[in-house]
């Protein structure tokens, strides 16, 4: 059953193209420029009066949320906020009628995200689920929702559930924009087809396995690490600092890039690997100022470049190369390099990659 992958998870992050197309298929329809997603359609005047969003998860599907704020904000100009569910739930949030709460789970089954929904609910929220699981808990609690259509996930470490996620959630964002008229039309389309464009250009970042491995058994044994993005890359710096710590037991910390120089930099120096998604888009020269930074104070670049790059290469230690897309849609690039990097420590480290210790597939205690 894992089709002659070592581990579930490789498994699973070798079907994101594929899974990445299930998501859309039925939904995108960049030819006609449309996007037609039920649950968003039967439920559009409700998206359309909401004075913001907020997002409740957990873990990784938290950081599918963060991307989810960044793409939300630039597309449809309504605010969203973005709330570890377990914090939500026990803070007495503010919630208001006007609220759409959208709520992302892989298992559908996260105890802190169900008790958060419910919340929500009792406020007269309407909430919105992007789960993985059919017929799971929390898609039967949300008022509506949207399956990532992922396939099941078997592997604990979340892959092909987070980059599925955000694919749902592009396609919402997308949708609520050109009904808002806070998209062009030309901005609308050139998404659509550059989503439509995403699964082959996954193929193409998974082609940086062999760099990954290699760049692998050269950190294999660093006793930290640190990740860096910036704009919509921020968040897959967080999540490619958990995929490291989770699977190979590996102290690293995602940070947004400007932070390094409030705190963290005190850290740098030639033990410390740096991972740098540093794309040719907006702020690129602001990320090549911080990767300057890390390199005076002696620490270890790795960085993850756009197709073609030339300037981060001079600088950097180590180069990933994927190829180019929109902004908004790269943290499906980005996120596929440091989801081998991880596999690969932490196979070389002996550990246990999809069964990790202390961690279990759903969390349905709180
Ligand atoms: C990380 C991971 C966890 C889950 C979190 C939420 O790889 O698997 O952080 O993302 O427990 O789980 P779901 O998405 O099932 O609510």
């Amino acid at each position: 059953e894992k089709d002659g992958y070592d581990h579930f998870m490789l498994k699973e992050i070798y079907q994101q193209p594929e899974a990445i197309k299930d998501t859309y298929r039925g939904r995108l329809h960049a030819n006609e420029g449309l996007i037609r997603m039920a649950g968003v359609e039967d439920n559009l005047q409700r998206f359309l009066n909401a004075d913001r969003i907020l997002i409740v998860a957990c873990g990784t599907s938290w950081h599918a949320g963060l991307v989810a704020e960044y793409i939300f904000e630039e597309f449809t100009r309504v605010p969203v906020e973005v709330e570890y569910a377990s914090e939500f739930r026990y803070r007495n949030p503010v919630i208001r009628e006007n609220d759409v709460v959208i709520a992302i789970s892989q298992s559908g089954e996260t105890a802190d995200t169900l008790a958060a929904i419910k919340l929500a609910k009792d406020h007269g929220a309407f909430v919105f689920g992007v789960c993985n699981v059919v017929g799971s808990s929390i898609s039967r609690e949300t008022h509506a929702g949207a399956y990532t259509h992922a396939g099941p996930e078997i592997g604990v470490a979340s892959t092909k559930a987070f980059t599925t996620q955000i694919t749902v959630l592009a396609l919402i964002a997308l949708r609520l924009a050109q009904a808002k008229g806070t998209v062009t039309n030309s901005d609308f389309h050139r998404h659509l087809q550059e989503l439509e464009l995403i699964p082959e250009k996954v193929e193409k970042a998974l082609e940086t396995n062999d760099v990954a491995e290699t760049i692998a058994g050269i950190y294999k044994d660093a006793p930290n690490c640190l990740y860096l993005g910036r704009g919509f890359n921020f968040p897959v710096a967080l999540e490619g600092a958990l995929k490291l710590k989770e699977i190979s037991y590996i102290h690293a910390e995602g940070y947004p890039a400007a932070e390094m120089k409030h705190g963290p930099i005190a850290l740098i120096d030639e033990q410390m690997p740096v991972v740098v998604i540093a794309q040719k888009q907006e702020h690129y020269d602001k990320i090549v100022s911080n990767i300057q930074e890390i390199k005076s104070r002696s620490g270890k670049i790795i960085a993850v470049v756009t197709k073609g790059d030339t300037q981060v290469r001079e600088l950097a230690d180590h180069v990933i190369e994927i190829p180019k897309t929109v902004d908004a849609l790269s943290p499906l690039l980005t996120t596929i390099p440091l989801q081998l990097l991880s596999y690969h420590i932490a196979v070389m480290r002996g550990c246990n990659v999809d069964q990790p210790r202390n961690l279990a597939k759903s969390v349905t205690v709180e």
